[in-house]
């Protein structure tokens, strides 16, 4: 008879603050669907699930990467036309100081990767709130404390400067800056880029853009993006990029990072870097050939894209405007719509019977971390009209039962 273990196998305590509610919300959406409902799924950002599609001529390099036998390890930084490519595209990007290029897997690797390279216990990292929770549970996971900088809604959710320069203390290392905006599909301003990077100047920060939606700008001929490292230059700053947004192909799982600013100050950083990257092999191999075909191929599909997000977004604006209790601030990139609602409960109630009730899935504002006593909701404005419709229209009664005596 084998001896059986009886202690249970306890999960480490430093994941008590990862928090990732947009997956934790799916567990109620599954229960609702295991009852037999169709759900109407505004809470995840994977543009694959709507009526979009990977461009063919992606799928063709990958495939053809796999004919031709790319099926070992790559190099550990990747190969090598998918980094002429992408140091290409930074530089039309403006980005004139580029340090460093790497693939990864997926945005999510390379936010791994460079904080955990960077930061030791102590040491704080400036991460936007409300925030995308990946950067968060890194944190969590190399137990370093956070420190949220406000977006600040009342000037379209750019970042709360002030905010910013009262929490930089001697261990403050970096500042994150997601560049359009995820939850609140806001765009910074060249005139912020320049601020933060005076700020990031004068205490010796990194920066990290998240500029993984850099290309889905909704107005893009009165509006288009700027990068943060085309605005500092001389600042250290790793830009990450991938295909899972712009390109339409999340599961691929491949991202980048762009290092720039003063090679001796950025350097050293870089070797760490560089160290994390080899220790962890290589990121997937035959997708990396999608790298140069996505960004010097045919860029037809962000005109589509772009037209269905703007219709879709205008759509939304609508029923937020017509809507009582709920203000928005209108999205200029990305696919998400990011609404305070004025409740008497909290939000998180809100989305959880929401799902029970009209069998809607949107995210809680609490998920993404938000100033005290304010209440919102993120919506993902990927789907068709027709099902926004619906979903809109729901929303609209379920509040109108709940919260009108
Ligand atoms: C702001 C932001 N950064 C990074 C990611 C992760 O991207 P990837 O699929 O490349 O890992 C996402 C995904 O939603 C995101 O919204």
């Amino acid at each position: 008879m084998p001896i059986t273990q009886t202690r249970e196998i306890s999960p480490a305590t430093r994941l008590e603050n990862v928090r990732y509610a947009i997956r934790d919300l799916a567990c109620v959406a599954d229960e609702v669907e295991r009852q037999g409902h169709k759900i109407l799924p505004l809470n995840i950002g994977d543009p694959l699930n709507f009526d979009f599609q990977t461009p063919p001529h992606m799928i063709e390099a990958v495939y053809k990467a796999m004919r031709d036998g790319k099926n070992g390890y790559s190099s550990s930084s990747g190969i090598p036309q998918a980094l002429e490519a992408i140091r290409g595209e930074a530089e039309r990007k403006g980005i004139t100081t580029i340090q460093d290029v790497f693939v990864t897997s997926g945005v999510s690797e390379t936010v791994d990767i460079c904080l955990t390279a960077l930061l030791n216990p102590g040491d704080n990292l400036l991460t936007p709130c409300p925030d995308y929770p990946l950067y968060s549970a890194v944190l969590a996971k190399l137990e370093v404390g956070l420190r949220a900088y406000y977006l600040k809604e009342e000037d379209g959710w750019q970042p709360d400067l002030a905010d910013i320069e009262k929490k930089i203390t001697p261990r403050t290392r970096g500042i994150v800056l997601i560049n359009p905006n995820n939850p609140t599909g806001s765009v910074c301003t060249r005139k912020t880029l320049e601020q933060i990077g005076e700020m990031a100047r004068r205490h010796n920060l990194i920066i990290f853009a998240d500029e993984i939606y850099d290309k889905l700008i909704i107005d893009i001929d009165d509006d288009p993006h700027v990068a943060m490292a085309e605005v500092a230059p001389d600042v250290p700053v790793v830009t990450f990029g991938g295909l899972s947004k712009n390109y339409l192909a999340p599961g691929w799982r491949i991202g980048w990072g762009i290092a720039s600013g003063e090679a001796a100050v950025i350097k050293p950083y870089l070797e760490g870097v560089n160290k994390l990257l080899r220790a962890r092999l290589c990121a997937n191999h035959p997708e990396q050939y999608a790298i140069q075909a996505a960004l010097e191929g045919p860029q037809d599909h962000l005109v589509e894209v772009r037209q269905k997000l703007r219709t879709r977004r205008d759509l939304t604006m609508k029923w937020c405007e017509e809507t009582s209790r709920i203000h928005c601030v209108t999205p200029r990139g990305a696919f998400y719509a990011y609404p305070s609602i004025d409740i008497p409960e909290g939000d998180d109630v809100f989305v959880t019977e929401l799902i029970r009730q009209k069998h809607v899935t949107v995210v809680h504002g609490s998920g993404f971390g938000q100033r005290p006593g304010t209440k919102h909701f993120r919506i993902v404005f990927l789907p068709d009209e027709k099902t926004l419709a619906a979903a809109y229209s729901a929303i609209g009664s379920f509040m109108r039962q709940r919260y009108s005596q």
